[in-house]
């Protein structure tokens, strides 16, 4: 059962051109399984249609305070208690302006006045508009009034003009309104992820590399977010951009990733320590032992004729931040929960449901605490799938052998297991 199964959210609909995306919206919450309920203002009816609204969410719409055929047998002071997120999107400069100076002229201004519980605003304007001195001040006091902001993104707008003031695309409102509702047991920690492939350079144009997409350590990082952490992603070459609210760090190489990551290991130790640190990344365990400065030309070698390469290892970033954590707890320090993913090629855990020999042996062999290992030749499994089948191995023998399950609630399951484990 996905995070929006059974939830009741009441999406508000301001009167601005970005109004026929909050129908994508709409379809997005419905298709999740979320009961939907829709409030329009006047302004909205002008750029989407009652009909649609109606299509869409399975609910009268709702836009007019005083009109009785409309309450669908609730009154707005109930729909503003019940629903378990209200979402406005998109939301104008005027409804900011008189959100923010906490009017109730219409069904949404008093709706929200009603409302104790989350509030999720996606505004979208002209940036000049935005950026106006009264918006900003607005938008200042709806966040001191508890009111959560998703954007506005920067890029091309409706009018011509560029900058800032596009409204969020309707997959991140969703985001930013699970996050919202989300427990935030990591509330004040902050946890240090790698994700994706490395590239390894021979020469200016072929490199070694995986199939790893970056999709589970993506996972990791929106769960890890969702649950209140701070989030720094170093990350390989991936085709997504990072996760909204991560300190993200993008490299290229092993060697890259490996100085990345122990630089932010070494700035946090001297202020506060990561809680956790989880390394998701398929990192080249080979280099090219010489990197050729210009192409290698296919006449360097003889049709027929073997060529050889020669390859260097790699730092093991893992194995050296195990390392670290044992001698913090070891000069009495609480060290982070160091985490390591193990993608095998053979099967993970034997005919009575224990993990193999070779699996307990890397645990062991990379010092860390925990290793989440996966069978990326299971059906479901490994690089560039949604889903993910996973048995976790702590370096107490305590093992979690998980269902098949989308990437996504990997991520959630294994932040919820970590957490129990940091004292
Ligand atoms: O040894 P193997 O590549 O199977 O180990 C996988 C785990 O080790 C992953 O967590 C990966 O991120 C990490 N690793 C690393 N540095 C390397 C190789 C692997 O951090 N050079």
């Amino acid at each position: 059962m996905g995070f929006w199964s059974g939830k009741y959210v009441a999406v508000a609909i301001g009167g601005g051109i970005a109004a026929y995306k909050s129908l994508e919206l709409l379809r997005l919450l419905r298709e999740e399984g979320a009961r939907v309920v829709v409030i329009a203002t006047a302004a909205a009816l002008h750029f989407v249609t009652t009909l649609t609204l109606q299509a869409l969410s399975g609910h009268v719409v709702r836009s007019d305070l005083f009109t009785p055929s409309e309450t669908d047998g609730m009154d707005h002071i109930r729909l503003a208690q019940e629903v378990d997120l209200l979402v406005i999107a998109p939301a104008t400069a005027d409804l900011l302006a008189r959100m923010a100076g906490g009017h109730g002229d219409d069904l949404l201004t008093t709706l929200l006045l009603a409302r104790t519980g989350p509030v999720l605003l996606a505004p979208a304007m002209n940036v000049a508009m935005w950026n106006h001195p009264a918006t900003q001040r607005n938008v200042v006091q709806l966040q001191a009034d508890g009111i959560t902001l998703v954007g506005p993104e920067h890029g091309l707008l409706a009018c011509g003009d560029q900058g800032q003031g596009r409204m969020t695309e309707p997959a991140h409102i969703l985001e930013a309104g699970r996050r919202l509702l989300a427990p935030k047991p990591w509330k004040g920690r902050a946890v240090l992820i790698t994700a994706g492939p490395t590239q390894e350079n021979w020469d200016p144009v072929r490199y070694l590399s995986n199939r790893s997409s970056g999709r589970m350590g993506w996972a990791v990082a929106q769960a890890a977010l969702r649950a209140g952490a701070e989030v720094t992603l170093i990350h390989g070459p991936v085709a997504m951009p990072p996760p909204q609210g991560a300190e993200a760090i993008a490299v290229v190489s092993a060697q890259q990733m490996y100085e990345a990551t122990l630089s932010c290991w070494e700035s946090a130790s001297a202020t506060r320590p990561f809680a956790a640190a989880i390394l998701t990344a398929a990192v080249a365990d080979f280099r090219p032992a010489v990197q050729q400065p210009g192409k290698i030309k296919k006449s360097s070698t003889e049709p027929g004729q073997q060529s050889q390469l020669a390859l260097s290892q790699n730092p093991d970033i893992l194995a050296t931040l195990a390392e670290r954590a044992n001698h913090m707890a070891q000069a009495g320090q609480t060290p982070p929960v160091v985490v390591g993913f193990a993608a095998e090629t053979d099967a993970t855990l034997d005919s009575t449901g224990s993990v193999s020999p070779l699996v307990r042996q890397k645990l062991a062999r990379k010092g860390c605490d925990l290793l989440v290992v996966n069978n990326v030749l299971a059906p479901g499994c490994g690089f560039g799938s949604s889903t993910n089948q996973v048995t976790l191995l702590h370096r107490s023998g305590d093992t979690v052998a998980w269902p098949l399950l989308d990437k996504d609630e990997v991520g959630e399951r294994l932040l919820d297991y970590l957490v129990h484990l940091l004292v």
